[in-house]
């Protein structure tokens, strides 16, 4: 199979500014999908302890180095420009303009946040590890736990990943029982970002894959119990959620 999202992501797609204000993040251990890398740093900003950045991209941890010397180099205003031009890795063109992505990331939000954020990575260089993996075949050591486990939108694409003639909602039960051995007690698992959430999220319809019929999921994953929390996105004007669970 053609290797699939190997162009890295300068910037965060999601709006975490929302997304993260449900997480405790205060010495947590944390892995995270997200190319960006910013996933990673907006933990940090929050108190993380330590970040493992597992994603496909086989370029993200070369990008990561980079983009970590960038930003303690860096002043604010020249980060945008600085990053996305980047030349040693490909680069996605999906991509949101400076302003918004002030809205979207805590650490882009403020010189005093971005000074902070500056400070803990000169301090903790290595505060971020990275492992390349496809989170539906998880290669993770038995005894690897995480406090807080964030899986982007992956889940989005879960139909491409998985082998045709398997059932999408039970390779999702799978997945899901496999992240729980990573999931330490009172362990938070961001499952799903669902953007421009709608009416059709909550219909037994998949038109735009498995995943988007968070009614589906729910049943898949019972007796589990997942949890929504929404926000409204500024950059796009839309109401964005993630999907939970929390042990
Ligand atoms: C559509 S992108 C969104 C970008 C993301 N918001 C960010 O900040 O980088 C989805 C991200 O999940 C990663 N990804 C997608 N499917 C994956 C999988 N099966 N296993 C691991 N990573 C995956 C991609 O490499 C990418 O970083």
């Amino acid at each position: 199979m053609k290797k699939l999202f190997q162009e890295v992501y300068p910037f965060t797609t999601e709006y975490i500014s929302g997304e993260f204000e449900e997480i405790d993040f205060k010495g947590k251990k944390v892995l995270t999908l997200g190319s960006s890398s910013d996933q990673a740093y907006n933990a940090i900003l929050l108190g993380a302890g330590k970040v493992t950045v597992y994603d496909i991209n086989e370029n993200v941890s070369k990008f990561g180095r980079l983009k970590r010397d960038i930003i303690t180099t860096t002043p604010r205003k020249k980060l945008y420009s600085k990053v996305t031009g980047i030349k040693e890795v490909p680069l996605s063109g999906d991509l949101f303009s400076e302003k918004d992505l002030r809205q979207m990331n805590p650490y882009m939000s403020s010189e005093e946040n971005y000074k902070r954020l500056q400070e803990l990575l000169l301090a903790n260089p290595d505060i971020i590890d990275y492992r390349v993996g496809d989170i539906t075949r998880l290669n993770l050591d038995e005894a690897d736990k995480y406090d807080v486990i964030l899986l982007s939108n992956a889940l989005q694409y879960l139909d491409l990943f998985i082998d045709k003639d398997k059932d999408p909602y039970e390779e999702l039960r799978r997945i899901f029982n496999e992240l729980k051995i990573h999931l330490s007690e009172e362990g938070f698992l961001q499952l799903l970002y669902i953007y421009s959430i709608s009416k059709n999220n909550f219909t037994k319809s998949t038109v735009m894959g498995s995943t988007q019929s968070i009614l589906n999921v729910v049943n898949a994953l019972r007796p589990n119990i997942l949890s929504m929390s929404h926000f409204t996105n500024k950059s796009t004007n839309n109401e964005d959620a993630i999907i939970y669970y929390k042990r």
